[in-house]
Formats: structure tokens, sequence, C-alpha cells
């Protein structure tokens, strides 16, 4: 193994994004384009034009310039590998709480542990700012809701056919969350 294959393999982060990149939108969307192309739950499927996918990264890279939502990231030899966004709350009576969304690994690195790197990390960034209770869900049927369980996370309900498939099929949503 030379350093070069050395340096390939070498993930690094949670990272948080304090500022915007040039290249974010261009990562963020090949990520979620690849985990979507793969069959993950993060919103697309594998038909949905990479253009669409682009429009939702770019909402992202908005948000987190905008100061609305906060972005973690994993990366290897320069590519996006990984992400999680936390969208804290606002107004007087909510403004304790914070919503879990678009966690993602790339399909190359996942069941190694990724995944669960980046929700422990989303869950410290949430302690520090300042945040009591955070909510996440989940596409029913996708055995996702395991790995919640395992992290902490506890189910709190549960909306039915809340997700329509390409097949004309529907998913219940779970919702998970967590005291912090
Ligand atoms: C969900 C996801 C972020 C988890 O990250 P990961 O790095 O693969 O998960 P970890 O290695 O930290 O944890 C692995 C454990 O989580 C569970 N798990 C993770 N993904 C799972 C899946 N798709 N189906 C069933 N169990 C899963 C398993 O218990 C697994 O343990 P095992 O490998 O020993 O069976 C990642 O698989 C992913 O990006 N999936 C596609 C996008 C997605 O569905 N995001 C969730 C939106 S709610």
């Amino acid at each position: 193994m030379t350093d070069r294959d050395l340096d390939d393999s070498f993930v690094s982060g949670p990272h948080l994004v304090n500022q915007v990149h040039p290249g974010l939108v261009d990562g963020l969307t090949d990520l979620w384009g690849r985990v979507g192309a793969a069959g993950g739950a993060v919103g697309f499927t594998p038909e949905t034009p990479l253009a669409e996918v682009r429009t939702a990264a770019e909402r992202v890279v908005e948000a987190v310039s905008a100061r609305r939502e906060q972005l973690l990231t994993l990366g290897r030899a320069g590519v996006l590998v990984g992400a999680v966004v936390l969208r804290p709350d606002s107004g007087p009576l909510v403004a304790h709480r914070g919503l879990v969304l678009d966690l993602m690994v790339d399909p190359d690195l996942q069941r190694q542990g990724w995944g669960r790197v980046l929700l422990d990390a989303v869950v410290a960034q949430a302690t520090a700012h300042g945040l009591r209770r955070l909510f996440l869900s989940a596409r029913d049927g996708t055995g996702l809701d395991d790995f919640y369980r395992a992290a902490g996370w506890t189910e709190c309900g549960r909306a039915p056919d809340a997700v329509l498939l390409p097949d004309g099929t529907y998913r219940d949503e779970l919702w998970f969350t967590r005291r912090i």
C-alpha cells in the first residue's frame, strides 16, 4: 500500500461547516445523488433527476449560510462522504428543540460506524447550541428504527402513509426523539 492509498482511504470529520465552501453544493449534490441512487431513504428515489437533488442541496447550503441550519460533514480525499443537518426551531415556545435531517453516508462507507459517528456528533452539536430535545423521522420498513434505538433515540409517533413511493405503495413515517 502506498502513501497515496492511505490518504485516499482516510475519512475525516465530522466537521461543522462554519463557512460555506464554493464546492459545497456540488459535493452535497453528488453525495445525495449517490445515496439516493443506492436506494437510501433520504427524500429521493434512484430515478430522481440530479437537478432535483441539486435544488435540495442548494436549499440546505442557503440555510447553512443564513445560519438557520447547521451542517456536519465527513470527507475522504476531498470528496464529501457523509452529512447530517441540524435545524434548531425558533419561536418562544419551541426554541429548545431541533430537527435532525438528511443523515447520509456514502454507500461505499455504510455499515462501518460512520452513521453513528455523525448521529452522535449532531447530538453533541445540538447540546452545544443549547437545545434540550431533538426529533427526527425515518421511513418505516427500512430497518433504521433499530439504528436509532441503538443510538439512544425513542420512537414517539407514527405518521401513517406519510410517504408515497413511485410504485404507488405507501410507507408510514416513524418519529424518534431524544432528550439532551
Ligand atoms: C442510515 C445510515 C446513515 C447509517 O449509517 P451507517 O454508517 O451505514 O450505519 P452504522 O455503520 O453507523 O450503523 C450500522 C448499524 O445501523 C443499522 N443500520 C444502518 N443502516 C441500516 C439499514 N439501511 N438497514 C438496516 N439497518 C441499518 C444496523 O443495525 C447496522 O448494524 P449492522 O451493520 O451490524 O447490521 C446510512 O446507512 C445511510 O446513509 N443510509 C441511506 C440514507 C438513509 O436512509 N438515511 C436515513 C434517513 S432517516
